[in-house]
Formats: C-alpha cells, structure tokens, sequence
C-alpha cells in the first residue's frame, strides 16, 4: 500500500473537460502517475488532451450518464490501458439551481443521473475488483451541498445527500478490505462551475420574489467568472495530499471520510453542527419519551 513515485498510481477521473478533474489530472501526470482522463466531448477541449497526451496521459471520452453496459465496457476498456485502475474520482457534476415546484420530472432526472447515478454506476463497477485486489481508492467529489440543503438546492443537495450516503455506507463495507473512501466537500472554488450552473427552464412565481431562492441563486451568480472564495489549484493539491497521505495530510492520526474544503465549507459545518447539537438538546423531552419502562427501570439507579 505504500504509494511511492516508484509505484505510479492510475487514476480514472470523470469531468476533466475544466475545474477539479483537469487540475487533478494534470498534478498526477506532473507526479509521475498515469491518468485516464475523460469527459463526454474531448473535440470541445483539444488544448486539454494534447496537454494530458503530452504528459504521457490518455483520454477518453466518457459520459457518466450512459447505460451500466456502456459504463461497463468503458471501465474496461480503461483498465486494458495499464492493466489496472488503482483511483477512481467521480468529479463531473454540475449544479441545477431554482425552486423546488418549478423543476421539471426530466430536469429532477438529469441532476440524478449525473451527480448521483452515474458515480454510483462506475463505484459499483469497481467496488468487486478493488474488494478482491484488497487496494484502491474511491474519491467521491461532494460539496457543502451534501451536508446542508440550503433554499435553491433542493435538487442539486439532493443528488449529494444521496452521493454521501451510498459513499459512507461503502466506507464502512470497504474498511476491512482496505478500500478507501473519500468525500471532498468543496466550498465555492474558482472553476467554470458558476458559469455552468443551470436553473429550471420555467418561470418562478411572483411569490418567491426577495426570498432565500433568489438570494442564493445571486450570490453563486455573482460567483461566475471565477469570482469565488477558494482556489481550485489549491483544492487539487489538498485532495492530492490527502489520496496520496502527503504534504499537509502526512502524519494525520485518522484517516476521515469527509474532507471540507474551504474556509467557506467549514463554516457549514458548524453551523450544521450546531442545528444538530440543538436539536438534539430541544427535542431531548420527546425522544426521552419512548422507552420501554423496563428499559427505564433498568437505566435507574
Ligand atoms: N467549484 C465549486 O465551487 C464546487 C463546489 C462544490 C462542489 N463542486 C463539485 O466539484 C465537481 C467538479 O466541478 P468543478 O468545480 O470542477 O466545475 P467545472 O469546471 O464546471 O467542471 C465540471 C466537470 O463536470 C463535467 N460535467 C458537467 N456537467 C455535466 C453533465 N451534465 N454530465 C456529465 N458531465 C458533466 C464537465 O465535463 P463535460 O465537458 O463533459 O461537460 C466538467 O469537466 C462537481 O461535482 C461539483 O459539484 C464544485
Ligand atoms: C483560480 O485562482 C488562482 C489564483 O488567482 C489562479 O491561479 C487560477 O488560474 C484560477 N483558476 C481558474 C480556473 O480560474
């Protein structure tokens, strides 16, 4: 397991086209591993794949919408490359933004498919190979938005809420199998990810005028351009050092499943720490109530 540069890793990353999964791949190829890089429409990118081909990288092309059968032939077709897939990152993503009543049943599916079916399609297909070779790591690549379902989000928090879910189920099947798991949380980095943001195509209703929707949905607009808090070369390095448990995760005592990343993400977290903590604390009355009286008896002293 010891992951030196004279072990080259293979990373599978979906989403390279820009943001986290063109950084990624780019700072493994730099470090010596091999990379298959991919995205649904390689021709929109040239720049990008004679960058990764030149640094001795492949790309394919790869649409984590398609069918399991697709997905299927695909992974192994990319195994065939190096023999091996030693990191899958499930990147490609996007952000479905508006009020909840007003998006559509194909606009509901399209976010699930691609944030949530398809990093649950290629986990599934590697899951068996990686369980049986005893190695491999998964990054899951979530967002604040899978901790906390802020107005807006109910779609896009929906597909991470489910994206971390399945991930932390798997962590726990995978521990005795030395199969890892990750969950990056990012806040808001400075990728193309505000500029590709989408809302629903119908129109909301007056009522929603100057509510937490619109609010929301300003402040990731006035994100685009790369108007955002958080670096995304730096994010790349930080989910590096701690897939490869170097630089700023070397000598970490717990290896955890969730990374926030971003001062901003962090700040979610506590305030998601706290509804929890009072919530706890005001409901504590009620759920004290339902205990078998033997039960009671017994806690008593
Ligand atoms: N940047 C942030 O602030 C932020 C915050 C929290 C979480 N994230 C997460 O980080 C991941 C990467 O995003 P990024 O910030 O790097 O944004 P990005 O620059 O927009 O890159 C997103 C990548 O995902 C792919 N993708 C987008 N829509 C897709 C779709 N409908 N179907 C299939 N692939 C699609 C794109 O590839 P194609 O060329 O194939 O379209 C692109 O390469 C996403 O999962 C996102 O949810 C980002
Ligand atoms: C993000 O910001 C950093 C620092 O300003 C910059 O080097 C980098 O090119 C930016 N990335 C994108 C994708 O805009």
């Amino acid at each position: 397991m010891a992951q030196t540069p004279s072990q080259p890793l293979v990373w599978l990353i979906t989403g390279c086209s820009s943001g986290f999964g063109i950084g990624l791949a780019l700072l493994a190829l730099q470090n010596g591993h091999h990379v298959i890089a991919t995205s649904r429409t390689p021709s929109r990118t040239p720049h990008l794949v004679s960058q990764v081909e030149s640094l001795g990288g492949k790309w394919h092309t790869l649409d984590v919408t398609s069918p399991e059968a697709v997905l299927k032939g695909k992974v192994d077709e990319v195994m065939s490359v190096w023999g091996r897939i030693d990191v899958l990152v499930n990147n490609a993503g996007y952000a479905l933004l508006g009020a909840f009543e007003c998006f559509s049943d194909a606009e509901c599916r399209a976010q699930m498919e691609t944030n949530f079916f398809g990093p649950l399609t290629l986990t599934r297909i590697l899951v068996p190979y990686f369980r049986s070779r005893r190695s491999g790591t998964i990054v899951q690549i979530s967002s604040t938005t899978g901790i906390e379902a802020l107005a807006s989000r109910s779609l896009y928090s929906a597909s991470k809420f489910a994206l971390e879910g399945f991930s932390e189920a798997l962590y726990n099947e995978m521990a005795p199998f030395s199969v890892r798991v990750f969950l990056i949380e990012p806040g808001a980095f400075n990728s193309s990810f505000a500029d590709k943001l989408s809302t629903h195509q119908a129109s909301m209703p007056e009522d929603y005028k100057g509510t937490s929707i619109e609010e929301v949905i300003r402040t990731v607009e006035e994100m685009k351009g790369g108007n955002m808090r958080n670096d995304v070369e730096k994010g790349v390095r930080a989910i590096w050092d701690v897939v490869m448990r170097e630089g700023l995760a070397e000598g970490m005592k717990e290896e955890f499943l969730r990374l926030p990343l971003g001062v901003d993400a962090a700040e979610r977290w506590e305030v998601v720490g706290e509804l929890r903590k009072r919530t706890w604390e005001g409901t504590r009355h009620i759920w004290e109530s339902c205990e078998l009286d033997a039960q009671k008896k017994q806690g008593g002293c």
